[in-house]
């Protein structure tokens, strides 16, 4: 199958870890991703600790599977650098190579929202003691997966028009 389309959220981890080289090909792969006038705005922060992943999943309700994963990413965008307000794009695009990349590899992951809800991105940032121009957008929870059922097809022709809506 097309490892495109093999990309699902998984939430259930065994205890295997990410080898580094994994998590380097990964992260070289979202600083592949496009961002608006190659401002390349995006950090990536790699939390293995665990006593951290538990004060993350203490401030994002919808970030419990962190408590049974090796690794996590928290995607970062500089608001200095970033232009035309393309901040959450340029991120969005990170995160996304990420959970390709980490499918590529044969690991589940799933994307954690934090940009747009003000109490998250506050919380989150004052755990990690982020400087003001730096906002957190999305938490990538990695891991091999428990369970390798395959990704849904999710085709539906009545979401493409062709030329006019
Ligand atoms: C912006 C955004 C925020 C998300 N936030 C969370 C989250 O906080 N927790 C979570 O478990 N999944 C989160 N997800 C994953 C979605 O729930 C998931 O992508 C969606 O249900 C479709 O399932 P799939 O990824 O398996 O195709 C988020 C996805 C996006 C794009």
């Amino acid at each position: 199958m097309d490892i495109l389309l093999e990309r699902k959220s998984v939430r259930k981890y065994t205890n295997e870890d990410v080898k580094q080289e994994d998590l380097e090909y990964i992260l070289r792969v979202a600083m592949s991703a496009p961002t608006a006038r190659n401002t390349r705005c995006y950090s990536f922060i790699v939390i293995k600790d665990k006593q951290m992943h538990k004060k993350i999943a203490s401030v994002h309700q919808a970030a419990q599977m962190i408590l049974n994963a090796p690794v996590a990413v928290l995607v970062v965008g500089d608001q200095s650098l970033s232009y035309g307000g393309y901040l959450p794009q340029d991120c969005a695009a990170a995160t996304q190579n990420i959970l390709l990349a980490a499918t590529a590899r044969r690991y589940g992951s799933v994307w954690c929202g934090i940009y747009s809800n003000e109490e998250r991105s506050n919380a989150i940032s004052k755990l990690f003691n982020l400087p003001e121009n730096i906002k957190p957008f999305s938490l990538v929870v990695i891991g091999r997966a428990q369970d390798n059922s395959p990704a849904k097809d999710r085709w539906q022709s009545e979401k493409v028009k062709y030329e006019v809506w």
